[in-house]
């Protein structure tokens, strides 16, 4: 496994794999990884021949006041994760290699970022936006690899790629979840063990709304308050962000359940904001 620090050397690997007719896949992190991440990993070697991993933790996406300081950085352990789960290459800029100097191209997806985390995380999808075409201009994949668990990054991307016409395909993988339901993220490392506790409940409240859809595809809003209540009593020091029904392509804010509907939900526990979502189609 190659590890590259420069766009020069990642596209030369790249350019020497297409030649010898492998197809590229693409996973691009943050680092810190996990079971999530290596999922994408593994979906990735089985689809292509070589296999790239991004490891960068991208400023322009973090807020004045998120956790760009401190989210976790742990090179080592991802360089050895992506090794046993057969990466080819893994490209691990420095920052100033993929901001030289301030980038004054901003590619968004404005009718996609106004709700759900976009409402409460004004720069975050515009950053995401602009580093993933980045990257995939970089690296040029056939494949990109996308967790569910960000459903309105992957939405995003998968439009912004369609939009601009990147010869790529966005595959979209099924969020992995711990024993208990919780989401893996790296952020749950922020959690207490009382929090950690009750961070389960995100993941039993849309089970018990796929569950009443299901069942008897009430409003939205009657869904919504079934969310709130069951946050309320088994995750009583979370504060609730925000809990939507949205329509899964559009985003857009839906009143009927009687048809596929994402529902996603943001709650924070200490400096731990955690997100989750299902898909009930
Ligand atoms: P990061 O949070 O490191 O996530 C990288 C990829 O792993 C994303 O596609 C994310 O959806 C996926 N992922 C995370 N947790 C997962 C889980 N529990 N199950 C399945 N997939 C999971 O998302 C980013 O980084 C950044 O915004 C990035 C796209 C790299 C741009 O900077």
């Amino acid at each position: 496994m190659n590890v590259f620090e420069t766009i020069e050397a990642v596209r030369r690997s790249v350019r020497q794999a297409r030649a010898a007719g492998k197809s590229i896949g693409f996973i691009p992190t943050m680092g810190a990884l996990h079971a999530g991440h290596l999922s994408l990993l593994d979906a990735a070697r089985g689809e292509c021949g070589y296999v790239v991993v991004s490891l960068f933790v991208n400023p322009t996406q973090f807020g004045p006041a998120e956790d760009l300081g401190s989210y976790p950085r742990t090179p080592e352990a991802d360089r050895a994760a992506c090794e046993s789960h057969g990466a080819d290459a893994i490209f691990a800029p420095p920052v100033e290699e993929m901001y030289p100097r301030p980038s004054l191209t901003q590619v968004a997806v404005p009718p996609l970022a106004r709700g759900l985390c976009g409402r409460s995380r004004p720069e975050h999808f515009p950053g995401v936006c602009t580093v993933v075409a980045k990257l995939l201009n970089i690296v040029g994949p056939d494949r990109a690899y996308f967790g569910a668990k960000d459903r309105q990054q992957a939405v995003i991307v998968r439009r912004m790629a369609e939009d601009l016409n990147f010869p790529v395909a966005v595959v979209v993988c099924p969020t992995v979840r711990e024993a208990d339901g919780l989401a893996m993220s790296s952020r749950n490392r922020y959690l207490t063990g009382a929090q950690r506790v009750e961070a389960a409940a995100l993941y039993g409240a849309l089970q018990r709304a796929e569950g009443l859809i299901r069942r008897e595809h009430p409003p939205a809003e009657t869904v919504i308050e079934a969310i709130r209540e069951h946050l309320a009593a088994h995750a009583p020091t979370g504060v609730v962000d925000y809990v939507e029904i949205v329509d899964p392509r559009e985003l857009s804010d839906v009143q009927r359940t009687d048809r596929p509907v994402l529902i996603a939900l943001a709650v924070g526990f200490g400096r731990a904001r955690l997100i989750d979502n299902i898909l009930v189609d």
